[in-house]
């Protein structure tokens, strides 16, 4: 049994450090207010940005689906065949980011570690921002490329690396859209504009900016009013689509290229024929409905404007994701549990999800938050602070 002792002085440095995490049980729909524990309490920690995991157009199509097509994709999208729900989702995608195609893969972890490694491997470089998510840290691991780090969002550090590496095949430059924990958005036209003059590739994750973002909510280059032409785009179907899944967009050969190499596409069984109803019918909503995406940018500038006032330290973000940096992980989770206690869920995001120091709650709204709800999250965080 001495093999699993190590599992046990693992578990009390975690708790030591104040790095353990915990699962807590949810027995609720993730709206504004959650029963978490057996308490109702509002959430300021969901992704699900425009509400659409509840929406009733998405809830309809994923039960219809399950009707007519059953639970599961019973196996790998090459082996079993593809289900008609793919195609019908990949082309609304490739519609909305602007690209020729688009592919889908079980989930947006899945998605960077499988596209990364195809887009370069030995003999490559990739050039990664400081803040990158950690399933694209996982990707520049798998693809044996060499990497460089460059200090966040920092254009003459990506410039002068640039410079410095025409050795290489072949470049690519990675970068979060809007940074996971801290909000803010990559300088996008500044990149596209060091990648066109040195002859590198882009790729950008949107997981946070999609259905958000820009014209008709298709994300952070539509942002910044950007053409798809020479971007490869990442995304996840977890957050503002409301359901699960990853996928890249961009031109006919680099998905042909990822059907045949991406081995997070190959050997996984596809999504459940639900899931693919529910995504599609989710981006038709996030164009018809503007008002989401309005309201859930009224709800986080309330919310940043009021916490400020009160004292708290939060990051420059410009978007539904609110840093408030608290320092210790102890510090972050001290007030964390002080803000449940006051009937807030605002889970505490401690390293290695952000870098040392910098210990803070992650707090994000949601288009279906209620005045009354964002109210009672400031009287919490008030409340916390005397
Ligand atoms: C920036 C970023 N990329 C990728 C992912 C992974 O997406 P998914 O949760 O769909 O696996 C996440 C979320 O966890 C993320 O925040």
């Amino acid at each position: 049994m001495h093999n699993y002792d190590w599992l046990d002085t693992e578990r009390a440095t975690l708790e030591q450090a104040g790095l353990r995490r915990h699962l807590r049980t949810v027995r609720s729909a993730p709206t504004g207010t959650i029963n978490l524990d057996g308490r109702d309490v509002v959430l300021l920690g969901s992704n699900n940005y425009l509400g659409l995991s509840t929406h009733p157009k998405v809830i309809a199509a994923a039960v219809e689906a399950t009707h007519a097509f059953g639970t599961g994709a019973s196996g790998s999208r090459l082996i079993s065949g593809n289900s008609e729900r793919y195609a019908s989702l990949e082309t609304n995608l490739a519609e909305t980011k602007g690209t020729e195609a688009a592919l889908v893969f079980s989930s947006g972890y899945a998605a960077n570690t499988s596209v990364i490694p195809v887009l370069a491997g030995d003999g490559d470089l990739i050039l990664s921002d400081a803040l990158n998510h950690a399933s694209i840290i996982d990707g520049c691991r798998l693809s044996r490329a060499t990497k460089e780090v460059y200090r966040h969002c920092d254009m003459e550090h990506l410039k002068l690396l640039l410079s410095a590496s025409t050795a290489f095949r072949r470049r690519l430059i990675v970068t979060d859209g809007v940074f996971s924990m801290d909000g803010d958005i990559a300088p996008l036209p500044d990149i596209c504009n060091l990648a066109a003059a040195h002859d590198a590739m882009v790729l950008v994750d949107d997981a946070h900016g999609f259905g958000v973002l820009g014209k008709n909510g298709s994300g952070t280059l539509a942002h910044f009013g950007l053409e798809a032409e020479n971007i490869i785009q990442m995304g996840t179907l977890s957050k503002a689509v409301g359901a699960l899944g990853g996928y890249i967009a961009g031109r006919h050969a680099l998905i042909e290229v990822l059907i045949n190499r991406a081995r997070g596409f190959i050997f996984t069984t596809g999504l459940p024929p639900a899931t693919l109803a529910a995504a599609d019918v989710a981006l038709d909503v996030i164009r018809s409905e503007p008002q989401l995406r309005q309201r859930l940018f009224s709800h986080a500038k309330r919310l940043k404007t009021v916490l400020i006032d009160l004292g708290y330290t939060l990051l420059p973000s410009e978007t539904q994701i609110l840093p408030v940096v608290l320092g210790s992980p102890q510090r972050a989770t001290n007030v964390a549990e002080a803000l449940l206690t006051a009937g807030v869920f605002a889970p505490a995001i401690r390293p290695p999800a952000v870098p040392t120091g910098t210990s803070r709650l992650r707090l994000t709204v949601v288009a279906t938050h209620t005045e009354a709800e964002i109210q009672r999250a400031i009287e919490a965080f008030a409340a916390v602070l005397s």
